[in-house]
């Protein structure tokens, strides 16, 4: 179980092995439920009630709290527990899992030790953070990172990091520090590399200028459900924040972001990287943004490369970081043919 969601006294959801089940549980009343939540933040020392309707908090395990109470719950107190992971899957626990491939996590790795600014993309609960964790421990330990989080989840193992976590108003509504404030802050703390746990609000414009400003290798997540969907949802939390027209918005896209992964949930549960695409530049004719799969999951069973390859694609075989069978799909990362016929589409240059 690695999730806990109490939506009504006799409704107690628990995730298990990626479903979600009714756990069978209950609480007597709402009363309890709520003398319950009452007691969990108090542990962290923030309190519950109708004029503070609203926690989310970590508690001292690192796990995640979020309680929300009536007015704002209109059936009742809520309480969601996502428990703090012992240990954070690796690539290879992925590639295990068939989350990924041998292949695609090669180019993966490839992309990150070459200071590409990748984005990860994916619906709720779908392994956003447990990828970027992933991906940020491919960077090379001589960098040095700041990573900024609502709740520190990423455990990084370089020793140059600095973590930064956003602090919450207190009961006067003051002393707030956002993402926003701390992607600000950093910038001035001379990092190689900026981690943001997820951009959802007006912080997505401060992450798109330090990306454009020589932080490259950055990295974030977004709340999106495809590749393409992902520039919609950064045009939505770029005007939050600045009033910008659009192509704007998409020519700073455009020079930020190399790299964006999707990540989706199947049926039956298991999470995959369904998508693995290179923003390449903007169309001079229609002012859109050029997006290019370099993989994906045509055949709804597993990611393949496309054929395509990524515009930055000569350093990477220069540096010997990755081999370009890879992105034909003849072969995996362990070097032998995966057995299966090569794909369709010929590889063909940016254009
Ligand atoms: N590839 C995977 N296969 C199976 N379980 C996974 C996979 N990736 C992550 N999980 C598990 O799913 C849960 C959610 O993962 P994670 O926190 O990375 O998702 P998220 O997309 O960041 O969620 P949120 O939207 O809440 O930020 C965790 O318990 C994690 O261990
Ligand atoms: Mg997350």
């Amino acid at each position: 179980i690695n999730e806990i969601m109490v939506v009504k006294s006799d409704h107690i959801y628990v995730e298990r092995d990626g479903l979600l089940e009714l756990s069978g549980r209950r609480f007597i009343s709402d009363k309890v439920t709520e003398s319950i939540i009452e007691r969990i933040v108090a542990q962290v020392g923030r309190r519950i009630d109708k004029s503070q309707p609203l926690v989310d908090a970590r508690l001292p395990d690192g796990s995640r709290v979020n309680a929300i109470i009536p007015p704002l719950a209109i059936k009742g107190p809520c309480l969601t527990i996502r428990k703090f992971p012992a240990h954070r899957f690796t690539m290879d626990d992925l590639i295990e899992m068939k989350s990924m491939t041998g292949s695609g996590a090669m180019f993966l790795r490839a992309c990150v030790i070459d200071r590409k600014n990748v984005l990860v993309s994916g619906g709720t609960g779908t392994g956003k953070t447990t990828m970027l964790n992933v991906l940020s421990s491919f960077i090379p330990h001589k960098d040095r990172i700041i990573t900024i989080e609502d709740t520190t989840e990423l455990q990084l193992h370089q020793d140059h990091v600095v973590t930064l976590e956003t602090k919450q108003a207190n009961v006067e509504g003051t002393g707030a520090y956002t993402i926003r404030d701390l992607v600000k802050n950093a910038l001035r703390m001379r990092p190689d590399r900026i981690i943001v746990g997820e951009c959802r609000g007006a912080e997505a414009v401060d992450m798109l200028q330090a990306m454009n400003t020589g932080h490259d290798g950055s990295m974030t997540t977004v709340h999106a459900n495809s590749a393409e969907e992902v520039i919609k949802r950064l045009e939505v939390l770029v005007l939050m924040a600045v009033e910008l027209p659009v192509v704007s918005i998409h020519r700073q896209i455009a020079s930020a972001i190399d790299v964006i992964v999707q990540i989706t949930r199947l049926p039956g549960g298991r999470r995959a990287c369904t998508q693995i695409s290179e923003v390449a530049g903007i169309d001079p004719d229609t002012h859109q943004l050029i997006i290019h799969d370099i993989y994906n999951f045509r055949d709804g069973t597993e990611l393949r490369p496309t054929g395509y390859l990524p515009t930055f694609v000569e350093p990477l075989i220069e540096k010997k970081l990755l081999q370009l069978e890879f992105l034909y799909g003849h072969a995996d990362a362990s070097g032998s043919s995966n057995g299966r016929p090569a794909s369709p589409a010929a590889p063909r240059r940016k254009g």
